[in-house]
């Protein structure tokens, strides 16, 4: 056994309490296990994937370690539009990096078996389906498109090139999420009704206000390029490359960006194939900076009952100016318990509280207004209806897990994509699943930009 499976197992005898028999099967850290097994295995040079990473920014920088962290991984090119992102890219990768402003000079290399694409949200898509139709295995940052109307042709494309694709949500390859869903499948809350999500921020990098090289101009970004696949005619402001979030012309605002994630983390644990019915309210309440989309949004959504789960709402939010501090938090809320699972996917705790069989009598309620016999009469009654037993609040134990401290979802993500490439498996986040989890997050814009309720048809994906 290696160390570091030693390793994990003892961990997890501390960290994990599984109180129930049904609730203790250990399938999904055996997978874990299995995968770090495998990653610890030699890969032969022809088993060797060659990577690209188009949009070096921020994201891109860390998808790329994520994906050099899995074996038989080699970065062979880089492609971004600001030139001190190149630069960067062979300090920190290599001197004998390829680079390129230019995509399609990396679609067209024969060399290059698949490519990260992390650019901002515009060019999400576009880049994707030019990619798979090149032959290339494509790892899209979320969400999968800018506008609800890029989604279809993306998964039809899919379908056709029978790419290997995956949309870059990593809670969902997270072992605390993929436990709670086994949990939540075994019944550990009763019937979902609903779920609160949210996150909660307070510092200016948090709301997107990211540092500005000194050198940011036409001279050493590509703007037209980044003006995307509509070519917007717009002057050059730097606010508006390296803050490309703070406007919706090139991002997809709080909803594109972090309810995608909520959004993403409830469709793996219930199953849903999404909502029917989506609202939101929004503001730009505190960061007037000339963003032109909220920094504090709230969204309600339905799920109508179907055969994968009960009927829920969800109520969503991100706050950005929260006197809370940091905070990302999903409630999963049952009949007989809530699942409440902390940050990305580093863990969980499942509180159980059932509902007594006995409806209850006295207290706050209109029995002591009654006359005294009354009550008496009451009483009796009650007790001879409901047995001690049926009087009783159930307060079941509860569950609380931690993924390992040196588990990474992210790590996890990019492996499960170049498995699917190396053994053909279906990867964990399909275009479908990644629209369906896109889809509702852009239409909480549509609803607050339009100020209506927008109504969506999950099944076959389209707008009603
Ligand atoms: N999965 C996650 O948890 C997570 C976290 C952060 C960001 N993201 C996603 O990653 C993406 C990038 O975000 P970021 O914070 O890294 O942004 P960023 O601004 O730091 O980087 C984006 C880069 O894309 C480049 N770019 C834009 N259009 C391009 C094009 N046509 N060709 C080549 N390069 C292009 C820009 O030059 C820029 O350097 C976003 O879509 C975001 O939603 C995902």
């Amino acid at each position: 056994m290696s160390s570091n499976r030693r390793k994990f197992i003892k961990q997890l005898g501390s960290t994990i309490m599984l109180t129930s028999a049904s609730l203790a099967s250990f399938a999904e850290v055996e997978a874990y296990e299995k995968r770090k097994l495998f990653a610890e295995k030699r890969i032969s040079p022809s088993d060797k994937i060659r990577i690209a990473t188009i949009g070096m920014g921020i994201m891109g920088f860390n998808d790329t370690r994520a994906a050099l962290a899995a074996p038989g991984v080699e970065l062979v090119a880089v492609c971004d539009l600001y030139q001190g992102r190149l630069q960067r890219a062979k300090e920190v990768f290599g001197i004998g990096i390829f680079t390129t402003n230019d995509y399609k000079e990396i679609l067209a290399r024969k060399d290059i078996d698949a490519v990260i694409v992390a650019t901002s949200d515009n060019w999400h898509s576009q880049i994707s389906i030019e990619a798979m139709r090149k032959g290339k295995a494509v790892y899209s940052e979320k969400p999968m498109v800018q506008s609800i109307s890029e989604g279809l042709e993306e998964i039809w494309v899919q379908k056709e090139t029978k790419a290997v694709f995956q949309v870059g949500s990593q809670r969902i390859s997270s072992i605390a999420f993929k436990k709670a869903k086994e949990l939540y499948q075994a019944g550990a809350i009763g019937q979902i009704n609903s779920v609160e999500a949210a996150f909660n921020r307070q510092d200016a990098l948090g709301a997107w206000q990211y540092t500005i090289p000194l050198d940011a101009s036409t001279q050493t970004v590509w703007w037209d390029r980044f003006q995307g696949k509509e070519k917007l005619k717009l002057a050059y402001e730097s606010n508006r490359f390296f803050r490309w979030r703070n406007y919706k012309e090139y991002g997809t605002g709080v909803a594109g960006d972090l309810f995608v994630h909520l959004l993403t983390g409830i469709h793996f644990i219930t199953n849903s194939r999404g909502p029917d019915k989506i609202y939101a309210i929004g503001g730009t309440y505190y960061w007037k900076d000339g963003r032109n989309v909220p920094d504090v949004m709230s969204a309600v959504i339905n799920y109508p009952e179907t055969p994968e789960h009960a009927p829920f709402q969800a109520t969503l939010r991100v706050n950005f100016i929260s006197g809370e501090g940091d905070r990302t938090v999903t409630k999963i809320i049952g009949s007989e318990g809530v699942i409440e699972l902390s940050g990305e996917g580093e863990g969980f705790t499942i509180r159980k509280n059932k509902l007594p069989a006995a409806p209850g009598i006295g207290g706050w309620d209109s029995f002591s207004t009654y006359p005294e016999d009354m009550q008496k009469a009451l009483m009796d009654d009650y007790n001879k209806k409901y047995s001690a037993a049926d009087q009783q609040r159930v307060q079941l134990p509860g569950v609380t897990f931690e993924a390992p401290a040196d588990y990474s979802a992210h790590n996890e993500h990019l492996a499960n994509f170049f498995d699917a490439i190396r053994t053909k498996k279906p990867v964990v986040e399909d275009a479908e699943f990644g629209f369906r989890a896109a889809a509702p997050a852009l239409a909480c814009n549509d609803s607050y930009f339009q100020n209506k309720v927008i109504n969506w048809d999950a099944n076959q994906m389209k707008l009603k």
